[in-house]
C-alpha cells in the first residue's frame, strides 16, 4: 500500500485496535437482525442462470439486453438490475475489471461455474420482507473505480444498510439517502470528493458510521454533524476549516477524528458532555488555538487524546489527572507552558498512561513524578524550556515566549475527581508553580477560555 492508503491504515489501526471499525460487508440491519456475513444467493438453479441462455451482448454499447423478469429471483432484485447496469455505464475507470462481473441476473456477489458475479453486491433478507433476498450492502473497498456521481445509484437500493467505498475515485454529490430505512454505514474514504461538506448525510438519523477521510472536502463542518447518532466519525485528511462547532459536545461518537484539516479556534469546552461515550479523539495537525480546556479532564473514558501539532496554549489543567483510562496523550508541538502537572504523570503509575508526548512546547518544569517517566521514555519533553534538561529550546526563545503578555489562560487548581494518596498543592502555590521565572502569563482563576 502506498500514499494515502498507508495513512488510512495507520488511523484504522488506532481505531480498529479498539474494535471500532467494521470494514466488512456484514449487515446487521441496525441490530434488528443478527446474522453472519451477508449471504450470497441460494445455489444457482438452472431456471434462472443459463439453460435458456443469455443472448450475446449488444455490440457498441457494451450493455446486455435486459433479461426477462422471470429470470430474477424476485421483483426486488429485478428492479435493481437496471440501476446497476446504468451505474456501470458511468464508470470511467475500473483497474481491477470489477464491473465485468456485473452481468446476468445473479445480483448477489457469488461464485459458480468458475465465474464471479456482481462483485461488491451483497444480499440479505430485510426485516420487513424476511423471505425476499435483496441487496443489503455494497462493498467496493479498494476497487479503484472512477465515477462522476453516486446519485441515482446508492439511493436506488431501498434496503441498503451499508455502502463502503474506501479507495475509489468517486466524486460529485452524495445523494439523499433519507428514504433508505436501514441505512447505517457510509464509508467514502480515500476518494475524489470535493466541495462543501455533503449536507445530505446530516439528516441520516440511523447512521452509526460515517467516514469521509482522505477526500478534498473544504469549508466548515455543519453543526448538526456532531448531533448525528454515529459511533465513529472520521473527517480527517480533508481541507475542512473554521471553528469546530460547539455542538461538538452532543456527539455520541466513541471514535472521533478531525485530524489533518485546517480547523481553527479552540477545542470546544462542550467536550465535557461526551464523557459517557468518547474514547478516542484526534485533533492533531490543525490550526486550533485558545486554552487547553479544563473540561477535557471530565471525559472519563478517554483512552486516546491527541491534539498535537496545533497552536493551543495554556497550562495543562490539573483535571487531566482524572483521565484514568488514558493510554496516549499527545500535546506535542503546541504553545503550552507552565509545569507538567504531577497528577498527570501519576497516571502512568495509577492509570494506563503509556505515552505522554509534550515535546515542542514551552513547559518550564515537570512535576516530581514526571522525572521517572522522562527516564523511562513514556514522557517526551524535548524542545521545551526546562532548565537542566537536554535538548531544550534556546533560552532566548523561551524568554521571548514568556514575555509575551497575550497569553492568559486560567489556571484552575480544582481536581474534579478523587485521587487517593494525592495531596493537591496549595492553590496559591500551584499558581506560582505554573508561572514562569521571567515573564507573567496572567494566571486568572476559574474563568473561561
Ligand atoms: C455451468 O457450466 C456448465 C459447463 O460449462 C454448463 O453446462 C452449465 O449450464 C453451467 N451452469 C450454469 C448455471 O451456468
Ligand atoms: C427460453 O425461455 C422462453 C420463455 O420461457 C421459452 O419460450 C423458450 O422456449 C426458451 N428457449 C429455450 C432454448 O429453452
Ligand atoms: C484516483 O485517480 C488518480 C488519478 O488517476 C490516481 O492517481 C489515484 O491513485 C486514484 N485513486 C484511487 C484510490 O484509485
Ligand atoms: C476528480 O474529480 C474532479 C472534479 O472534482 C474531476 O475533474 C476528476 O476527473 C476526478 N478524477 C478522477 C480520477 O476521477
Ligand atoms: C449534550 O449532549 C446531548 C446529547 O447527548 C445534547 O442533547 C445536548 O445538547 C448536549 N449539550 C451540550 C452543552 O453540548
Ligand atoms: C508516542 O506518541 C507520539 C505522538 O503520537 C508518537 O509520535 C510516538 O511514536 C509514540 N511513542 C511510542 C513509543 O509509541
Amino acid at each position: 500500500m502506498a500514499g494515502p492508503a498507508a495513512a488510512v491504515v495507520a488511523v484504522l489501526v488506532l481505531a480498529a485496535a479498539h474494535g471500532a471499525l467494521s470494514e466488512s460487508s456484514h449487515v446487521d440491519f441496525a441490530g434488528a437482525v443478527a446474522r453472519g456475513r451477508t449471504r450470497s444467493a441460494p445455489a444457482p438453479s438452472s431456471s434462472w442462470h443459463g439453460g435458456n441462455s443469455t443472448a450475446p451482448a449488444l455490440e457498441g454499447c457494451g450493455c446486455e439486453p435486459t433479461p426477462p423478469p422471470w429470470r430474477f429471483l424476485n421483483e426486488k432484485l429485478r428492479s435493481l438490475y437496471p440501476v446497476i447496469q446504468a451505474f456501470k455505464q458511468t464508470i470511467t475507470c475500473d483497474p481491477l475489471g470489477v464491473t465485468a462481473t456485473w452481468t446476468g441476473t445473479e445480483l448477489c456477489d457469488s461464485f459458480f461455474n468458475g465465474t464471479t458475479y456482481y462483485k461488491g453486491f451483497y444480499c440479505d433478507y430485510p426485516p420487513d420482507a424476511p423471505g425476499v433476498l435483496t441487496v443489503a450492502s455494497i462493498d467496493f473497498n479498494g476497487f479503484g473505480l472512477c465515477a462522476p456521481s453516486l446519485a441515482g445509484f446508492i439511493d436506488a437500493f431501498p434496503d441498503l444498510a451499508l455502502f463502503h467505498a474506501n479507495s475509489n475515485n468517486f466524486s460529485g454529490d452524495v445523494p439523499d439517502l433519507t428514504h433508505l430505512q436501514y441505512f447505517y454505514e457510509l464509508d467514502l474514504s480515500n476518494n475524489n470528493f470535493s466541495g462543501a461538506f455533503p449536507d445530505s448525510v446530516v439528516p441520516l438519523g440511523g447512521l452509526l458510521f460515517l467516514d469521509l477521510r482522505f477526500n478534498r472536502y473544504a469549508g466548515t463542518v455543519p453543526a448538526p454533524v456532531f448531533a448525528l447518532t454515529v459511533e465513529a466519525l472520521f473527517l480527517n485528511n480533508n481541507g475542512f476549516g473554521g471553528r469546530i462547532p460547539d455542538t461538538f459536545g452532543s456527539t455520541g461518537a466513541q471514535y472521533l477524528v478531525v485530524a489533518n484539516n485546517q480547523f481553527t479556534g479552540p477545542i470546544p469546552r462542550s467536550i465535557y458532555n461526551t464523557s459517557a461515550t468518547l474514547s478516542e479523539v484526534l485533533f492533531l495537525n490543525n490550526r486550533l488555538s485558545g486554552c487547553l480546556p479544563y473540561e477535557v479532564g471530565l471525559v472519563e473514558g478517554l483512552a486516546v487524546f491527541d491534539a498535537g501539532g496545533n497552536e493551543i496554549t495554556g497550562p495543562i489543567p490539573l483535571s487531566f489527572g482524572c483521565l484514568r483510562d488514558v493510554e496516549e496523550l499527545n500535546l506535542a508541538s503546541n504553545q503550552l507552558y507552565g509545569q507538567v502537572p504531577d497528577v498527570l504523570c501519576l497516571l502512568a503509575r495509577n492509570g494506563k498512561l503509556g505515552n505522554l508526548s509534550l515535546s515542542e512546547n514551552f513547559f518550564h518544569s515537570v512535576g516530581h513524578h514526571c522525572m521517572e517517566l522522562v527516564r523511562s521514555r513514556v514522557l517526551d519533553v524535548r524542545r521545551n524550556c526546562i532548565l537542566g534538561f537536554p535538548d531544550q529550546r534556546p533560552p532566548l526563545e523561551c524568554a521571548a515566549f514568556y514575555a509575551d503578555p497575550t497569553k492568559h489562560c486560567p489556571f484552575i487548581p480544582h481536581i474534579p475527581c478523587d485521587l487517593p494518596g494525592y495531596k493537591p498543592p496549595h492553590p496559591h502555590a500551584a499558581a506560582e508553580d505554573a508561572a514562569p521565572a521571567h515573564g507573567h502569563p496572567h494566571q486568572g482563576q476559574g474563568g473561561g477560555n
